[in-house]
């Protein structure tokens, strides 16, 4: 199915691992131009390198996401040289899994810029050349924990339910503007960022594989397969939705064993 993505113009931020790399990879087997950001310069040659050597179109942006000026001259560097902005992916983030009264005041700022001040940014960013445009997508990514409490993710849950909410505004806010914002909700993806965490347990994958509904954790992939859909033309009528790709992980209640058949 062509999803009209062709010479669109994408920045996609975390764009070196996980999440972030296989969207990448995706969005330019769909055709588009793709800006890829992050902080780990040597892992997003990687990832470029090997999108062009596909024959994909594709070049790297360095930024941090909890800069401002940064995601600013990102955004100002696409615009200028691709003449346009199409579609801004808000993919960099992570978790630091602390009690939360163990929590220091730095962790806490770092992790809620990390998380939600680096969507401000991006937003911010893009925002008027999409407005110049007459159209744009905005996507962000937010977690379980931003719907859902879990343990030891207080400022990470805080900071991701802050993305939902801020993705909603900007739907509201500019959708006669052309501009559509969601908000991707991953359940337990198979990425690096996840199995620093993961391995910290005893057989963690596989037991928090066996939580899932669906019987498995998710690939980056299918955060992808979903990303790309809601760019497209396809999903022009969708916006300020929260779309849970979580193997059903999120619309499960605690039950005392019943769901083990
Ligand atoms: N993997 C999961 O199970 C899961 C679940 C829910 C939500 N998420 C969210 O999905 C997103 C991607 O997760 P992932 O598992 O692919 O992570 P990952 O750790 O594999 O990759 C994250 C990328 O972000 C980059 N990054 C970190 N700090 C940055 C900064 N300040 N500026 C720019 N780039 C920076 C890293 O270098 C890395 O390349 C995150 O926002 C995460 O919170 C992931």
């Amino acid at each position: 199915m062509d999803l009209g993505l062709n010479g669109k113009t994408v920045i996609i931020t975390g764009a070196a691992s996980g999440i972030g790399r296989a969207c990448a990879i995706r969005f330019a087997q769909e055709g588009a131009v793709v800006a890829a950001s992050d902080i780990d310069d040597d892992k997003l040659r990687d990832v470029v390198d090997e999108i062009c050597a596909a024959g994909g179109r594709a070049f790297s942006g360095h930024a941090d996401v909890t800069s401002a000026d940064q995601m600013q001259r990102l955004v100002d560097m696409v615009v200028t040289d691709c003449g346009r902005l199409d579609i801004l992916f808000n993919v960099a983030g992570g978790a630091q899994p602390l009690p939360t009264h163990t929590m220091s005041i730095a962790d806490y700022h770092r992790v809620i810029a990390l998380n939600l001040h680096s969507v401000f940014f991006g937003v911010r960013a893009a925002l008027p050349a999409m407005l110049q445009q007459g159209r744009g997508t905005i996507l962000s990514t937010t977690s379980g924990a931003g719907l859902n409490a879990v343990t030891g993710l207080a400022a990470y849950g805080a900071a991701k339910a802050g993305v939902i909410s801020l993705m909603k505004s900007v739907a509201v806010e500019y959708g006669r503007a052309g501009i559509r914002a969601n908000t991707i909700s991953p359940g337990p993806m198979d990425t690096p960022g996840l199995r620093a965490w993961l391995d910290t347990y005893p057989d963690g994958a596989a037991r928090y594989g066996r939580q899932v509904p669906s019987g498995r954790l998710g690939t980056a992939q299918d955060i992808a397969s979903v990303a790309v859909f809601l760019a497209s033309e396809a999903a022009a009528f969708l916006n300020g939705a929260v779309i849970p790709v979580d193997g059903a992980i999120h619309a499960r209640l605690a039950t005392p064993g019943l769901d083990d058949f």
